[in-house]
Order: structure tokens, then sequence, then C-alpha cells
């Protein structure tokens, strides 16, 4: 099992999740955060961490959040990892709970989209 990431951290990226995780887990791109599957222990820690509710259980995730575990799975092993909390993005207040975030997500500096 592992927790993912969702769409309403794009955008956000509050990074609240990156401290409270004690394996380091988070992998960082541009303005997303995804959680390496293989690496999670399931300690349940980032899910109230966030501030926006961005994180859930592999198991509890609604159907239409259902595609975030291999976007997690498949950016987790391209972007470097992060593990000290940073400032929010500028807009973070602006963007949460914002409709339709995936085609905002940012896959690599070179804006490629997903
Ligand atoms: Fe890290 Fe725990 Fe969240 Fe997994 S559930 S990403 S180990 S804080
Ligand atoms: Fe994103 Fe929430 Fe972490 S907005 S960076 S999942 S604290």
């Amino acid at each position: 099992m592992t927790y993912v990431v969702t769409d309403n951290c794009i955008n956000c990226k509050h990074t609240d999740c990156v401290s409270v995780c004690p394996v380091d887990c988070f992998y960082e791109g541009p303005n997303f955060l995804a959680i390496h599957p293989d690496e999670c222990i399931d300690c349940d820690a980032c899910v109230e961490a966030c501030p926006i509710d961005a994180i859930y259980n592999e198991d509890d995730l609604p159907e239409e959040k259902k595609h975030f575990l291999d976007i997690n799975e498949q950016l987790a092993s391209i972007w470097p990892q992060i593990t000290d909390q940073k400032e929010p993005m500028a807009d973070a207040e602006k963007w949460n709970n914002v409709e339709g975030k995936l085609e905002h997500l940012i896959k690599s500096a070179a804006d490629e989209k997903c």
C-alpha cells in the first residue's frame, strides 16, 4: 500500500507533508509533490499535515483520483527528493480547490505537461 498526493497539491505545494514524513519519500517537481510508493511506510502522518487535504491513503482514493497512483509512481522516479519544508507557492491560496488542476501539472522544467 502507499499514500498518494492528488490534484489539489498542484500549484499550491505547501510542503508541510515533507516535514512529517519519517522516511523522506517525497519528490519535488515544479508545481507538485509525489510520494514514492515503494518507500512510503503507510504511517499516515502526511494526511493531517497537508492543510488542503491533498493526500490520501491508496485505499481511500475516490474513483476520480485513482489515476494519481500512477502519476505519483512515475514522477517520484524522475524528480529529486525533497527533505525540508519550504514556502508554499506564491498563489497557493488562489489555487486551493480549483477544478481541473491536472492540466496545469508540470512534469519538468521544460514545461512538459502530463
Ligand atoms: Fe511519508 Fe507516512 Fe505519508 Fe507515507 S504515509 S508519505 S511514510 S508521511
Ligand atoms: Fe502538496 Fe499538501 Fe504536501 S499541498 S506539498 S501535499 S502539504
